[in-house]
């Protein structure tokens, strides 16, 4: 039987801090409606000449330094990414040439706050079959260049960052299983509603924001993400109780206490970031794995559940060992 397991984690944020305090200055809001609401306290901003890739490089680089592979041992290449460089190549080519690795398959995933269940999924299912033996995976955005920054709603939650892991074929377990969803239905609720074949008017005159209902979203997002929870569990003939980890996608403290209290598990075994870096989208879930294995609160062998719920709606969860 082939498995696949993560042996390195790796991540990256701009410099560059916004506040919830300078925020009050740009829109109208207050660090106390914002913290109350999102648990949000501070977000990174890339420099405007600072690009999804190149966040993605630093982490990528990262992660493979810790798994003591080298670039050219890696057989493919996935980014889960909602803000491109450029409509193409894709990122994970961009990518591919600053690594200076030649020939393996690099593509995108684009399901926006799940992407990064979505690649792990894909390059799991890559290298069960024996196709790929060493899976460089990455959750990169500049989340920050597709927010209204008129718009107190929705531009008080967002921020940049990557995340990268190295997932590699063992003959232990690793991931053990992986679940994906999408109901377009909910298009509307959540998305930026410019693009290159549609309206592309927003492009044009740098109108193409993120638009959200969020009340409807947060119902939804707590929902949907006790369901997931529930299949993953299920599927693996696990309860609760075997969980030692929740690293939940960070949209917002509210939604991953619901989470927590339906899985009836303490705060503390909950990865939460989100109150440092805001909602990152497909850079959240590996941004906040790498925090906690690199301040040791994560530990070999330890099983990890990671949730997610994003625009689409796409939702999705992988259960791992680590
Ligand atoms: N500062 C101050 N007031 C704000 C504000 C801000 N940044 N943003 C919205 N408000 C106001 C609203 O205008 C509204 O005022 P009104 O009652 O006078 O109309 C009031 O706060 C309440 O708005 P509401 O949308 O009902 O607040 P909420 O409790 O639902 O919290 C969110 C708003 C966005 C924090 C919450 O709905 C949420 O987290 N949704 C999920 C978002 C998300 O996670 N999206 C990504 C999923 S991957």
């Amino acid at each position: 039987m082939i498995y696949s397991k993560i042996t390195g984690t790796g991540s990256y944020l701009p410099e560059q801090v916004l506040t919830n305090t300078e925020l009050e200055k740009i829109v109208d809001t207050t660090d106390e409606w914002i913290r109350s609401r999102t648990g949000i306290e501070k977000r990174h901003v890339a420099r405007d000449d600072e690009t999804t890739c190149d966040l993605a490089e630093k982490a990528s680089r990262a992660a493979i330094e810790m798994s003591g592979k080298k670039e050219n041992d890696i057989d493919l290449i996935i980014i889960a990414t909602t803000t491109p460089d450029v409509i193409f190549p894709s990122t994970a080519c961009l990518l591919q040439q600053r690594l200076n690795i030649h020939g393996c398959p690099a593509f995108d995933i684009q399901a926006v706050c799940t992407g990064f269940v979505y690649a792990l999924h894909v390059a799991n299912l890559f290298i069960k079959n024996g196709t790929t033996k060493c899976a460089l995976i990455v959750g990169s955005e500049t989340m920050t260049r597709i927010v209204d920054w008129e718009d107190r709603n929705t531009c008080v939650l967002f921020g940049d960052g990557a995340g990268a892991i190295i997932l590699e074929e063992s003959k232990t377990p690793g991931i053990l299983s992986t679940h994906i969803h999408a109901d377009g239905a909910y298009q509307k609720l959540l998305s930026v509603p410019g693009g290159i074949s549609s309206n592309y008017n927003l492009v044009k005159s740098n109108k193409a924001f993120i638009k959200m209902q969020g009340n409807e979203v947060f119902k939804v997002a707590v929902n949907t993400l006790g369901g997931i929870v529930d299949e993953t569990l299920q599927a693996n003939s696990m309860s609760n109780t075997d969980i030692d980890w929740l690293v939940p996608h960070q949209a917002n403290t509210r939604i991953i206490s619901a989470m927590a209290k339906k899985l009836d598990m303490p705060i503390s075994r909950v990865v939460v970031t989100v109150d440092q870096h805001g909602n990152t989208s497909a850079a959240s879930i590996p941004l906040a794995l790498d925090v906690a294995v690199k301040d040791g609160r994560i530990k070999e062998n330890d099983t990890l559940l990671l949730p997610a719920f994003g625009g689409g709606f796409t939702w999705g969860s992988a259960l791992l060992k680590y």
